[in-house]
């Protein structure tokens, strides 16, 4: 029996564990939430879907009652304030730590084994948070950034080229925020041909500036940051744990000397499996893209460096 549980039943939460439903991801889905009923409500809401729908996985919601989340694989964490049109991800850290930390005690009471995948931002700097306060190995603690922006990366790529998205590969790194993430243009390919080779550069470094501000074009037209493909993009990552895929996902991890870094978390190419990141890729990185991630790794260092102001470490 496999069992996730994801905290925060808000547009992300809730679109995670509608679409890992959906999927059958896990046997089990909690979905737990500190507003009296909106997990109760959303959850029956979704397992009312499973004969249009045809899944045999089961979802329950839970309000703020952690034992019912005991024994979880996976737990993504969700909750928190989103961003407002103007507000940078960075902003909520205040709000969001406190929520974070807390939400991370609590559900390793019940499920100490359990891989912890953070959405709530700024990301990175809650992951760190995370790490830190868990004292959890390393593996078991992984940001949800990178499987966002590269979605967003490749959508805006095959517009600009007219093809498919899934003929497409194309990552991103750094850090989840508007100036620190890193699209990597130069392995970006169409079936193996580099994407440089075949899209005009001016048209590429469109395609960079509107992956980069993704979240924020969102935010300005929903008036609270978006959900189908950040919700979408928990699950993919949860999958490849449940499902020990091996998938090579750009996450927020723990780097030791990695990309030439350390005492950060920050997006970088996995491989995510049943123990949680297990690997990490080098890229080989050139100059020009060492110099990009040192300096998205110093502007997540500045946010981290919050925490300590404000007490949470
Ligand atoms: P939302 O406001 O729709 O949902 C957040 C939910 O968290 C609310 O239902 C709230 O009641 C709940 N919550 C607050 N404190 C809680 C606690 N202590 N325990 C349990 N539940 C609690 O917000 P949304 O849009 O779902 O966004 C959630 C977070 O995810 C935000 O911080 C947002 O910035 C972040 N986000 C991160 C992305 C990423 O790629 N890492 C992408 C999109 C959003
Ligand atoms: C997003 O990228 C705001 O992190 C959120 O949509």
């Amino acid at each position: 029996m496999s069992k996730v549980t994801v905290v925060g039943a808000g547009n992300v939460g809730a679109t995670c564990a509608n679409v890992m439903l959906f999927n059958e991801v896990a046997d089990e889905i909690v979905l737990l939430d500190i507003k009296e009923g909106l997990s109760e409500g959303k959850a029956l809401d979704m397992m009312q879907t499973a004969t249009l729908l045809g899944f045999d996985s089961t979802i329950k919601g839970a309000t703020n009652d952690y034992a019912a989340t005991a024994n979880s694989d996976v737990v993504v964490i969700t909750s928190g304030i989103p961003r407002k049109p103007g507000m940078t991800r960075e902003e909520l850290i205040g709000v969001n730590a406190g929520i974070v930390k807390g939400v991370a005690e609590n559900v390793l009471k019940y499920s100490p084994n359990a891989i912890i995948i953070i959405v709530s931002n700024p990301m990175d700097t809650m992951t760190y948070l995370t790490l830190k306060v868990t004292g959890l190995p390393k593996n078991r603690v992984i940001g949800m950034g990178g499987a966002l922006d590269s979605s967003r990366f490749k959508c805006y790529l095959s517009q600009a080229l007219g093809a498919n998205p899934n003929e497409l590969e194309g990552l991103v790194i750094g850090g989840h925020g508007d100036t620190t993430m890193i699209p990597l243009t130069r392995f970006a390919n169409y079936k193996g041909v580099p994407v440089e080779s075949i899209l005009p550069a001016d048209k590429m470094e469109k395609v960079v500036a509107d992956t980069m501000v993704g979240g924020a074009t969102l935010t300005g037209l929903l008036g609270t940051s978006a959900w189908y493909a950040p919700g979408a993009a928990a699950a993919y990552l949860t999958e490849s744990i449940i499902k020990n895929q091996k998938k090579v996902i750009p996450c927020c991890v723990a780097l030791e000397g990695e990309y030439g870094q350390n005492d950060i978390c920050i997006g970088v190419p996995v491989v995510i499996g049943k123990n949680g990141w297990e690997k990490i890729i080098d890229y080989k990185l050139n100059e020009k893209e060492q110099e990009l991630f040192a300096k998205s790794a110093d502007a997540v260092r500045k946010t981290n460096d919050v925490l300590k102001e404000i007490n949470a470490l």
